[in-house]
């Protein structure tokens, strides 16, 4: 199979760094072209990064001497330089919206890390165990962008990429009407270290803007259907979230309680988690872990610093399932928040988009 030369857009920021190491050494992926701001351009992707490299693997040699360009500035030279690009910029909403629009316009498939189109009603947002019939509605976002090849997909928020995961296989068997989540969010998905960020060190902020709401809604446009030309939202379950930023390096945990129509056992609830394989498992994906949701029965895990890295960072962790006395259930869930819940859940869905044909 032929490789798809690909660019990073944002690729020197804390997510871009993630991009820029899964795509470094990719199977089906050649990274030929990383943009930043103005500021970064004309510098090799080492300069530009600096002391800003945030990974605990060291900057990847590939990399290292590339020429950064201006993801605006450039942005015709980029597009018919790569087959796509990945988005992980840092601007304001209108902007990335029309950045991630013009460079779909030029031909150029986007897979976003970013929120700014996650609520265009024909852009499809997806987990690729979840929703992958999602990506059926791409013929008419090209219609409407007047494209043939350019489009955008936009993967979820990080904090819901824990959770969502662990009630998806018990959703529509048991008919899942009422979700209690609390996430506990590493300091990464704010793009800082404890370095750039000493206030998070010993302390607990319970405030992350605009995440309640994320958690809250972005799991019923998952959970939503393809009707025609845009996703039609899901009405249920009802979901309330509350979400705390933690002195975490990396890794988001989320306490889940959830309420059934019909109640399973606890059997039944492990063994959907245990049988759980979504077409990225199907198509033996390059970046698919193996076992999407891993069940620990050990009543300390999952912890974040030992279960974080789980199948390269992809799976997701599942502890503590026990019945409570408000709701049926109560769980622990585990996700790493800059793989699964960022630059490696947009690979993903890069290679799922591939494998379907979506690229060609
Ligand atoms: N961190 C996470 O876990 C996480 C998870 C999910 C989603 N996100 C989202 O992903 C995006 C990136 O997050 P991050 O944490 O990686 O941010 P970051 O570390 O602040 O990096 C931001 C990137 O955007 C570039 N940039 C900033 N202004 C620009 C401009 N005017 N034109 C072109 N490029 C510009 C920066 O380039 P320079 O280096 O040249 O300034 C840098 O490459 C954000 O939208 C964030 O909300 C982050």
């Amino acid at each position: 199979m032929k490789k798809l030369k690909v660019g990073v857009i944002g690729g020197t920021g804390m997510v871009g760094q993630r991009f820029v190491s899964l795509l470094a050494e990719h199977p089906w992926f050649d990274l030929t072209a990383i943009a930043a701001s103005a500021r970064s351009a004309g510098k090799t992707y080492a300069e530009a990064v600096g002391s800003r490299w945030a990974l605990e693997t060291p900057l990847p040699e590939a990399a290292k001497d590339i020429v950064v360009t201006s993801a605006v500035d450039d942005m015709a030279a980029i597009a018919g330089q790569v087959d796509l690009v990945f988005s992980a910029v840092d601007m304001k909403k209108e902007e990335i919206c029309a950045l991630e629009e013009a460079y779909a316009k030029l031909e150029c498939p986007v897979i976003s890390n970013n929120s700014a189109h996650r609520w265009t009603p024909d852009v499809p947002m997806v987990v690729p165990e979840i929703n992958p019939e999602h990506l059926d509605v791409i013929p008419a976002q090209r219609k409407r962008l007047g494209t043939k090849r350019g489009f955008i997909a936009v993967k979820s928020n990080c904090s819901l990429q824990s959770y969502v995961p662990a009630l998806h296989p018990l959703k529509d068997e048991f008919g899942l009407n009422r979700v209690l989540v609390c996430t506990y969010q590493a300091i990464s998905g704010a793009g800082k270290t404890f370095e750039t960020w000493p206030e998070m060190v010993d302390n607990i902020i319970p405030y992350i803007g605009g995440e309640e709401e994320k958690s809250e809604q972005e799991p019923l446009k998952l959970w939503g259907r393809v009707a025609g030309d845009h996703i039609e939202i899901a009405q249920s379950p009802a979901i309330t979230a509350q979400c705390l930023r933690v002195p975490c390096s990396n890794g988001h945990m989320a306490a889940v309680f959830c309420s059934f129509d019909r109640k399973p056992t606890q059997e039944e609830i492990l063994a959907r988690w245990a049988a759980f394989s979504g077409r990225p498992q199907q198509l033996a994906l390059p970046s698919a872990p193996k076992q999407f949701i891993h069940y620990f029965a050990d009543s300390d895990r999952p912890q974040t610093k030992l279960d974080r890295n789980l199948e390269g960072g992809m799976a997701v962790s599942v502890g503590r399932l026990r019945p409570d006395s408000q709701y049926d259930y109560k769980f622990v869930c585990l996700s790493h928040n800059t793989l699964r819940g960022a630059a490696g859940g947009g690979v993903l869905l890069a290679e799922l988009l591939r494998a379907e044909g979506w690229l060609d």
